[in-house]
């Protein structure tokens, strides 16, 4: 009963059919709308940027003024006198593909078996990193259209330089030869879902970081957890790109010739939370420490009318925690820069499920819950930069891979997406237990919670499993008891999302041409009712590509997906094109609201 005070959206569309078979390469939306590809990898952002050359042949410079690759997580910002007409669309480009060089990446081996790379495939591939602000607007025929050139337009990339703040800043563990002071870092990485905060601005949220590093001291990186808690390869070369053969700063090897020990402490800049202001093209991204560095898959903020806040993250790695952060101080419309601190001071919290429907938040903080200096947490930004392991100390439950959190805009219910888990109730460390409740999990859960009194700060709440996917869904009726719930079949549940009425956007993640996924047709977005729990789907994607990326116009007409890393030839669709990650652009024929 705690769930269902909702209003109920209006869901009005016909289903579309999954997609099966392997050579599905198109968008298929449902009846009545129009989905048209919008923005995609190598399309001009920053003035001067050539067109995108369907041989892959630009270099680094040419990339660092285009889309990069794999768009995921993405923002809509209005412009306030057009807002459903005019704004700015903020998109991350989360990693890079073998398609981004024109006969697929190189990759050599020396003595050692260290792997060693092109230096220029390793620019361009940092470059096609990071994120892009791009403005756009509807034309005369109501078409929205890329503006071109516009000085808002703007490409972050893995080199572009970046401040930190918090806690943590200037810490000796955020120090290396090239930054002794702990306070500046080039770039953002693996920058998968997102957040907003109500001062406008954008929340770039690193998660895959750990890949890109290498320590190659076996016993120094087994010293370190900021190393092996997050899983930084221990070896001759990082679990992936292998950049550090051309760019010291991905070898965090201890380097005793070199201050600060060389880069040890460079995989310490990644996993947190970069703030930056998509309205002003010259604002430098800050890197939020106080929020704590995890494999940080986004970062949803709900407000109370009071104006306190907190900001939910999944750490998406299985067996990992569901974390908040509430701020200090409070959100005030009318103090624009004492806003631009509220991302500095703060609590950190992480979440415990408790088998009876309740659960709590359990503070992150030096000096209490066990995170004393004895168990190597002797300052705060200790406990930042290894907040794995403080969570660890307090009991937090480890999940089924949390990946995004949407929270309900009437309710401030927050949802969050537990992805699939094949280590469930086989990892002694993650038992089955009533938020995660399948063994060998395939097709993952949706888990929604209610904070006590709906106050964002609350370190009590109240949970359920909202449902559980796979080629039969489920909703809960008590805790670890479940019976089969009517609506279209999916798995994986990845992005979430709702729109303004209270419609749920699920969309997926999955491998379709792999067991036990091969029935589920292609990667999705559905529809979901909160109250009822009806799933619709709405949309069916191409082969090989994940549907991520959920943003909308304020009047809720226009809806932008992406698709990622699509495996055939869109969005040329044509059978012989290289294949783009693309943003698509959704409107309804009529000009209504989208799902209704
Ligand atoms: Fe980049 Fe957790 O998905
Ligand atoms: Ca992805
Ligand atoms: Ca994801
Ligand atoms: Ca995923």
């Amino acid at each position: 009963p705690i769930f269902t005070d909702a209003l109920r959206p209006a869901i009005g569309f016909q289903p579309v059919p999954a997609a099966l078979g392997p050579d599905v390469d198109v968008v298929t939306v449902a009846e009545g709308y129009t989905a048209r590809p919008f923005f995609s990898w190598g399309d001009p952002v920053v003035e001067g940027a050539p067109s995108w050359r369907s041989d892959a042949g630009d270099g680094a410079a040419e990339q660092s003024l285009q889309a990069g690759q794999n768009n995921d997580g993405m923002h809509y910002f209005p412009f306030a006198d057009a807002p459903n007409a005019h704004g700015l669309l903020v998109v991350n480009h989360e990693y890079t593909n073998d398609t981004l060089h024109t006969s697929g990446p190189q990759v050599m081996e020396d003595s050692t078996g260290a792997r060693l790379r092109p230096e220029s495939q390793v620019l361009k591939e940092q470059a096609a990193h990071g994120v892009s602000v791009i403005e756009i607007a509807k034309d005369k025929q109501g078409l929205w259209q890329r503006v071109y050139p516009s000085a808002y337009n703007r490409r972050l990339t893995a080199n572009t330089p970046m401040d930190i703040s918090g806690p943590a800043a200037g810490a000796q563990a955020m120090k290396t030869a090239q930054d002794p002071t702990g306070t500046r870092v080039l770039g953002t990485l693996n920058n998968c879902s997102m957040g907003v905060t109500p001062w406008g601005t954008y929340l770039i949220c690193e998660e895959n970081w750990k890949n890109y590093f290498v320590n190659r001291d076996v016993g120094d990186w087994q010293e370190r957890p900021a190393h092996h808690r997050y899983g930084i390869a221990a070896g001759v070369h990082s679990h992936k790109y292998y950049w550090e053969s051309v760019d010291e700063r991905f070898d965090a090897t201890p380097n005793e010739a070199l201050p600060h020990d060389g880069f040890v402490n460079e995989p310490n800049r990644f996993g947190w939370v970069v703030e930056f202001d998509p309205f002003d093209p010259t604002s430098q991204p800050v890197k939020r420490t106080a929020l704590g560095r995890l494999v940080r898959e986004g970062c949803t903020c709900v407000l109370a009318e009071d104006g306190t806040m907190a900001f939910y993250s999944g750490d998406d790695t299985r067996g990992e925690y569901v974390y908040k952060f509430v701020p200090n101080g409070k959100y005030h419309p009318d103090a624009p820069e004492a806003n631009r601190r509220l991302l500095d001071s703060g609590n950190v919290y992480v979440a415990v499920y408790r088998a009876d429907g309740t659960g709590e938040w359990r503070l992150l903080e030096q000096g209490k819950n066990g995170l004393t200096a004895d168990k190597g947490f002797a300052s705060q930004a200790d406990v930042l930069i290894n907040l794995r392991g403080a969570a660890d100390i307090v009991g937090a439950t480890p999940m089924d891979r949390p990946e995004w959190v949407a929270v309900h805009p009437q309710t401030t219910d927050g949802y969050v997406t537990l992805t699939n888990n094949s280590e469930r109730g086989a990892d002694p460390r993650q038992p089955v237990d009533a938020a995660n409740p399948r063994a060998d999990n395939d097709h993952g859960q949706i888990l929604r919670w209610r904070e006590k009194d709906r106050n964002p700060a609350a370190t009590e709440f109240y949970w359920e499993l909202f449902l559980l996917a796979g080629p039969v869904l489920q909703r809960q009726t008590q805790p670890g008891q479940f019976k089969a719930l009517d609506g279209d079949r999916f798995s994986c549940p990845d992005g979430l999302w709702f729109d303004g009425d209270g419609r749920l956007w699920i969309a997926t993640d999955y491998d379709e041409q792999e067991a036990p996924y091969l029935s589920q047709g292609t990667n999705q977005l559905l529809c979901a009712d909160p109250v009822t729990r009806e799933v619709k789907r709405f949309m069916t994607g191409p082969v090989g590509a994940e549907i991520t990326g959920l943003t909308g116009t304020p009047d809720g007409t226009t809806l932008w997906f992406n698709v990622q890393h699509p495996g055939l030839s869109y969005p040329a669709s044509d059978g012989k094109s290289r294949p783009r990650s693309t943003t698509v652009v959704v409107t309804k024929n009529d000009g209504g609201v989208i799902g209704t």
